[in-house]
Protein backbone atom coordinates (compact mmCIF):
# COMPACT_ATOMS: atom_id res chain seq x y z
CA UNK A 1 0.00 0.00 0.00
CA UNK A 2 1.51 3.26 -0.99
CA UNK A 3 1.79 5.82 1.64
CA UNK A 4 -1.41 8.27 1.96
CA UNK A 5 0.74 11.22 1.99
CA UNK A 6 4.93 11.07 0.95
CA UNK A 7 6.88 14.44 1.22
CA UNK A 8 9.79 14.60 -0.45
CA UNK A 9 12.40 16.83 0.04
CA UNK A 10 10.03 19.65 0.62
CA UNK A 11 10.83 23.18 1.25
CA UNK A 12 8.44 25.97 1.93
CA UNK A 13 8.87 29.54 2.92
CA UNK A 14 6.68 32.74 3.71
CA UNK A 15 7.80 35.69 2.36
CA UNK A 16 9.04 37.06 5.52
CA UNK A 17 10.51 33.69 6.75
CA UNK A 18 11.78 30.37 5.74
CA UNK A 19 9.88 27.43 7.61
CA UNK A 20 10.41 24.11 5.92
CA UNK A 21 14.48 23.76 4.12
CA UNK A 22 13.95 19.77 3.63
CA UNK A 23 11.24 17.71 4.94
CA UNK A 24 10.73 13.97 3.85
CA UNK A 25 7.97 11.90 5.70
CA UNK A 26 5.40 9.20 4.79
CA UNK A 27 2.07 8.66 6.21
CA UNK A 28 1.23 5.51 6.13
CA UNK A 29 -2.42 4.51 5.39
CA UNK A 30 -4.32 3.23 8.63
CA UNK A 31 -1.95 4.33 10.95
CA UNK A 32 -2.44 7.79 13.59
CA UNK A 33 0.64 9.67 13.43
CA UNK A 34 2.09 12.52 15.32
CA UNK A 35 3.64 15.52 14.17
CA UNK A 36 5.29 16.97 17.22
CA UNK A 37 7.44 20.58 17.81
CA UNK A 38 7.51 23.39 19.44
CA UNK A 39 4.85 26.54 18.59
CA UNK A 40 5.77 28.26 15.57
CA UNK A 41 8.15 25.25 14.20
CA UNK A 42 5.42 25.22 11.20
CA UNK A 43 2.78 22.63 12.05
CA UNK A 44 0.02 24.20 11.02
CA UNK A 45 1.73 25.27 8.04
CA UNK A 46 2.41 21.49 7.07
CA UNK A 47 -1.20 21.19 7.17
CA UNK A 48 -1.98 23.82 5.03
CA UNK A 49 1.21 21.98 2.25
CA UNK A 50 -0.81 18.58 2.52
CA UNK A 51 -4.69 20.58 1.95
CA UNK A 52 -3.28 22.26 -1.10
CA UNK A 53 -3.88 25.74 0.61
CA UNK A 54 0.13 26.73 0.57
CA UNK A 55 2.06 25.13 -2.30
CA UNK A 56 5.51 23.46 -1.69
CA UNK A 57 8.35 26.27 -3.13
CA UNK A 58 10.72 23.18 -4.07
CA UNK A 59 10.29 19.04 -3.72
CA UNK A 60 7.31 17.22 -3.65
CA UNK A 61 3.94 16.86 -1.22
CA UNK A 62 2.11 13.45 -2.67
CA UNK A 63 -1.73 13.26 -1.12
CA UNK A 64 -3.42 9.95 -2.45
CA UNK A 65 -1.04 9.90 -5.44
CA UNK A 66 -1.98 13.31 -6.35
CA UNK A 67 1.32 16.01 -6.47
CA UNK A 68 -0.97 18.71 -4.82
CA UNK A 69 2.16 21.41 -5.02
CA UNK A 70 1.10 21.14 -9.00
CA UNK A 71 -2.65 20.16 -9.57
CA UNK A 72 -5.04 22.07 -10.94
CA UNK A 73 -7.98 23.71 -8.93
CA UNK A 74 -10.64 20.95 -9.90
CA UNK A 75 -8.57 17.93 -8.73
CA UNK A 76 -7.77 19.62 -5.55
CA UNK A 77 -11.48 19.98 -4.86
CA UNK A 78 -12.13 16.91 -5.31
CA UNK A 79 -8.64 15.86 -3.06
CA UNK A 80 -9.70 17.91 -0.40
CA UNK A 81 -13.16 16.46 -0.11
CA UNK A 82 -11.15 13.24 0.86
CA UNK A 83 -9.66 15.26 3.52
CA UNK A 84 -11.52 15.50 6.92
CA UNK A 85 -9.91 18.36 9.04
CA UNK A 86 -10.50 19.67 12.71
CA UNK A 87 -8.71 23.11 12.54
CA UNK A 88 -6.75 24.41 15.84
CA UNK A 89 -9.72 26.85 16.31
CA UNK A 90 -12.29 24.57 16.09
CA UNK A 91 -13.94 26.92 13.42
CA UNK A 92 -17.71 26.59 14.30
CA UNK A 93 -19.96 28.18 13.48
CA UNK A 94 -20.98 30.53 16.37
CA UNK A 95 -24.60 31.06 15.11
CA UNK A 96 -25.42 27.18 14.15
CA UNK A 97 -26.54 24.41 16.31
CA UNK A 98 -24.77 21.69 16.78
CA UNK A 99 -26.42 19.72 14.29
CA UNK A 100 -26.13 22.27 11.54
CA UNK A 101 -22.78 23.05 11.99
CA UNK A 102 -21.73 19.37 11.25
CA UNK A 103 -24.62 19.21 8.31
CA UNK A 104 -23.16 22.58 6.65
CA UNK A 105 -20.46 20.43 5.03
CA UNK A 106 -22.61 17.85 3.89
CA UNK A 107 -25.21 20.16 2.24
CA UNK A 108 -22.11 22.49 0.95
CA UNK A 109 -21.05 19.18 -1.03
CA UNK A 110 -23.38 16.89 -1.60
CA UNK A 111 -26.88 17.04 -3.20
CA UNK A 112 -28.47 14.45 -0.24
CA UNK A 113 -32.10 14.93 0.76
CA UNK A 114 -32.31 16.29 4.53
CA UNK A 115 -33.27 13.14 5.87
CA UNK A 116 -30.82 11.37 4.51
CA UNK A 117 -28.91 14.38 5.95
CA UNK A 118 -30.01 14.09 9.54
CA UNK A 119 -29.61 10.25 9.71
CA UNK A 120 -25.40 11.17 8.83
CA UNK A 121 -25.42 14.05 11.22
CA UNK A 122 -27.06 11.57 14.03
CA UNK A 123 -24.78 8.95 13.32
CA UNK A 124 -21.53 10.75 13.20
CA UNK A 125 -22.60 13.06 16.44
CA UNK A 126 -23.19 9.16 17.99
CA UNK A 127 -19.78 8.53 17.49
CA UNK A 128 -18.16 11.22 19.41
CA UNK A 129 -21.18 10.67 22.34
CA UNK A 130 -22.65 13.48 21.07
CA UNK A 131 -26.11 13.24 20.10
CA UNK A 132 -28.25 14.86 22.69
CA UNK A 133 -26.92 17.94 21.87
CA UNK A 134 -27.56 18.04 18.68
CA UNK A 135 -30.15 21.50 19.03
CA UNK A 136 -28.22 23.01 21.55
CA UNK A 137 -25.78 26.32 20.17
CA UNK A 138 -21.76 26.24 20.58
CA UNK A 139 -22.22 28.98 23.25
CA UNK A 140 -23.79 26.08 25.96
CA UNK A 141 -21.23 23.43 25.06
CA UNK A 142 -17.61 23.24 27.14
CA UNK A 143 -13.84 23.27 25.51
CA UNK A 144 -14.45 19.39 25.87
CA UNK A 145 -17.91 19.04 23.76
CA UNK A 146 -16.59 21.82 21.49
CA UNK A 147 -13.44 19.37 20.57
CA UNK A 148 -15.68 16.97 19.62
CA UNK A 149 -18.17 18.68 17.88
CA UNK A 150 -15.23 19.77 15.22
CA UNK A 151 -13.94 16.42 15.39
CA UNK A 152 -17.68 15.18 14.08
CA UNK A 153 -17.83 17.82 11.38
CA UNK A 154 -14.16 16.51 10.62
CA UNK A 155 -15.53 13.34 9.76
CA UNK A 156 -18.92 14.59 8.17
CA UNK A 157 -18.18 13.46 4.77
CA UNK A 158 -16.84 10.15 5.15
CA UNK A 159 -12.56 11.34 4.94
CA UNK A 160 -10.41 8.62 4.01
CA UNK A 161 -7.50 10.94 5.74
CA UNK A 162 -8.32 13.22 9.07
CA UNK A 163 -6.58 15.99 10.21
CA UNK A 164 -6.32 17.54 13.76
CA UNK A 165 -4.57 20.34 14.66
CA UNK A 166 -3.82 20.89 18.05
CA UNK A 167 -7.15 18.79 19.45
CA UNK A 168 -5.71 19.03 23.25
CA UNK A 169 -5.15 22.39 23.37
CA UNK A 170 -6.90 24.10 26.27
CA UNK A 171 -8.76 20.96 27.47
CA UNK A 172 -8.84 19.66 31.15
CA UNK A 173 -7.23 16.40 31.53
CA UNK A 174 -10.10 14.09 31.40
CA UNK A 175 -11.42 15.96 28.23
CA UNK A 176 -7.85 14.95 27.01
CA UNK A 177 -8.24 12.06 27.14
CA UNK A 178 -11.68 11.55 25.67
CA UNK A 179 -10.67 12.97 22.98
CA UNK A 180 -7.30 10.92 22.19
CA UNK A 181 -9.10 8.12 23.01
CA UNK A 182 -12.05 9.28 20.16
CA UNK A 183 -9.35 9.95 17.46
CA UNK A 184 -7.97 6.46 18.31
CA UNK A 185 -11.48 4.90 17.98
CA UNK A 186 -12.49 6.49 15.17
CA UNK A 187 -9.61 6.12 12.85
CA UNK A 188 -9.48 2.19 13.67
CA UNK A 189 -13.39 1.97 13.49
CA UNK A 190 -13.40 4.02 10.24
CA UNK A 191 -10.54 2.70 8.74
CA UNK A 192 -9.03 6.10 8.02
CA UNK A 193 -5.63 7.50 8.40
CA UNK A 194 -5.10 10.42 11.29
CA UNK A 195 -2.30 13.21 11.38
CA UNK A 196 -2.88 14.49 15.29
CA UNK A 197 -0.38 17.89 15.75
CA UNK A 198 0.52 18.92 18.90
CA UNK A 199 3.06 19.93 21.15
CA UNK A 200 1.38 17.84 24.12
CA UNK A 201 4.05 15.15 23.48
CA UNK A 202 2.54 12.89 26.71
CA UNK A 203 -1.25 13.29 25.29
CA UNK A 204 -0.01 12.17 21.54
CA UNK A 205 1.82 9.32 22.68
CA UNK A 206 -0.75 7.55 24.41
CA UNK A 207 -2.08 7.27 20.89
CA UNK A 208 -0.29 7.48 17.92
CA UNK A 209 1.37 4.83 15.80
CA UNK A 210 4.25 7.14 14.60
CA UNK A 211 5.62 10.32 15.52
CA UNK A 212 7.82 12.84 13.06
CA UNK A 213 9.86 15.34 14.95
CA UNK A 214 9.87 18.79 13.33
CA UNK A 215 12.87 21.79 14.38
CA UNK A 216 14.30 24.07 12.29
CA UNK A 217 12.85 23.38 8.86
CA UNK A 218 13.86 19.83 8.86
CA UNK A 219 12.49 16.48 10.40
CA UNK A 220 14.86 16.59 13.77
CA UNK A 221 13.54 13.18 14.56
CA UNK A 222 11.22 10.27 14.17
CA UNK A 223 10.19 6.35 15.19
CA UNK A 224 7.42 4.41 16.51
CA UNK A 225 5.89 5.31 19.33
CA UNK A 226 7.45 2.62 21.61
CA UNK A 227 10.63 3.19 20.41
CA UNK A 228 10.49 7.54 20.60
CA UNK A 229 9.13 6.95 24.65
CA UNK A 230 12.74 5.19 24.70
CA UNK A 231 14.95 7.32 23.11
CA UNK A 232 17.94 8.87 24.16
CA UNK A 233 18.44 11.72 21.50
CA UNK A 234 18.67 14.51 23.32
CA UNK A 235 16.11 16.37 21.22
CA UNK A 236 13.12 13.73 21.14
CA UNK A 237 13.99 13.83 25.45
CA UNK A 238 13.70 17.82 25.63
CA UNK A 239 10.46 17.47 23.58
CA UNK A 240 8.59 14.50 25.43
CA UNK A 241 9.69 15.37 28.50
CA UNK A 242 9.14 19.44 28.43
CA UNK A 243 13.04 20.33 29.49
CA UNK A 244 13.84 24.32 28.97
CA UNK A 245 16.96 23.57 28.53
CA UNK A 246 18.49 21.47 25.29
CA UNK A 247 18.23 21.37 21.73
CA UNK A 248 15.29 23.09 21.13
CA UNK A 249 15.55 26.97 21.33
CA UNK A 250 12.87 29.11 23.39
CA UNK A 251 13.08 32.37 21.46
CA UNK A 252 11.70 33.22 18.10
CA UNK A 253 14.50 34.08 15.81
CA UNK A 254 15.55 37.43 16.01
CA UNK A 255 18.14 39.87 15.80
CA UNK A 256 20.56 40.16 18.96
CA UNK A 257 19.07 41.91 22.17
CA UNK A 258 21.46 44.81 22.32
CA UNK A 259 20.59 46.06 18.82
CA UNK A 260 16.98 46.04 19.75
CA UNK A 261 18.31 48.03 23.12
CA UNK A 262 19.72 50.18 21.28
CA UNK A 263 17.23 51.15 18.60
CA UNK A 264 14.97 51.56 21.48
CA UNK A 265 17.10 53.89 23.22
CA UNK A 266 18.11 55.87 19.87
CA UNK A 267 14.48 56.19 19.69
CA UNK A 268 13.99 57.86 22.98
N1 LIG B 1 0.44 33.55 6.59
C1 LIG B 1 1.64 33.70 7.17
N2 LIG B 1 2.52 34.63 6.73
C2 LIG B 1 3.74 34.76 7.29
N3 LIG B 1 4.18 34.00 8.33
C3 LIG B 1 3.35 33.07 8.81
C4 LIG B 1 2.04 32.86 8.26
N4 LIG B 1 1.44 31.86 8.95
C5 LIG B 1 2.34 31.45 9.87
N5 LIG B 1 3.48 32.18 9.79
C6 LIG B 1 4.70 32.01 10.61
O1 LIG B 1 5.23 30.74 10.29
C7 LIG B 1 5.69 30.09 11.46
C8 LIG B 1 5.05 28.74 11.56
O2 LIG B 1 3.65 28.91 11.80
P1 LIG B 1 2.69 27.69 12.10
O3 LIG B 1 1.35 28.25 12.39
O4 LIG B 1 2.81 26.69 11.03
O5 LIG B 1 3.36 27.11 13.43
P2 LIG B 1 2.86 25.97 14.41
O6 LIG B 1 3.99 25.00 14.55
O7 LIG B 1 1.55 25.44 13.96
O8 LIG B 1 2.69 26.76 15.78
P3 LIG B 1 1.65 26.51 17.00
O9 LIG B 1 2.14 25.30 17.74
O10 LIG B 1 1.79 27.74 17.85
O11 LIG B 1 0.29 26.35 16.40
C9 LIG B 1 5.39 31.02 12.62
O12 LIG B 1 6.58 31.68 12.96
C10 LIG B 1 4.38 31.98 12.09
O13 LIG B 1 4.58 33.26 12.66
MG1 LIG C 1 -0.34 25.52 14.70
Amino acid sequence: MPPIVQMDGLAFSYPTREIFKNVTLDITQGQVVGIMGSSGCGKSTLLRLIGGQLRASRGVCRVMGEDVSRIGNDALYRLRRRIGMQFQQNGLFTDLSVFDNIAFPIREKTNLSESVIEDLVLLKLNAVGLRGASRLMPSELSGGMIRRVALARAIALDPELVIYDEPFAGLDPISCNVVANLIRRLNDALGVTSIVVSYDAQESLKIVDYVYFIADGVIAAQGKTADIKVSSDPFVRQFIHGQAHGPVHFHYPSDPYAKDLSVEAAVS
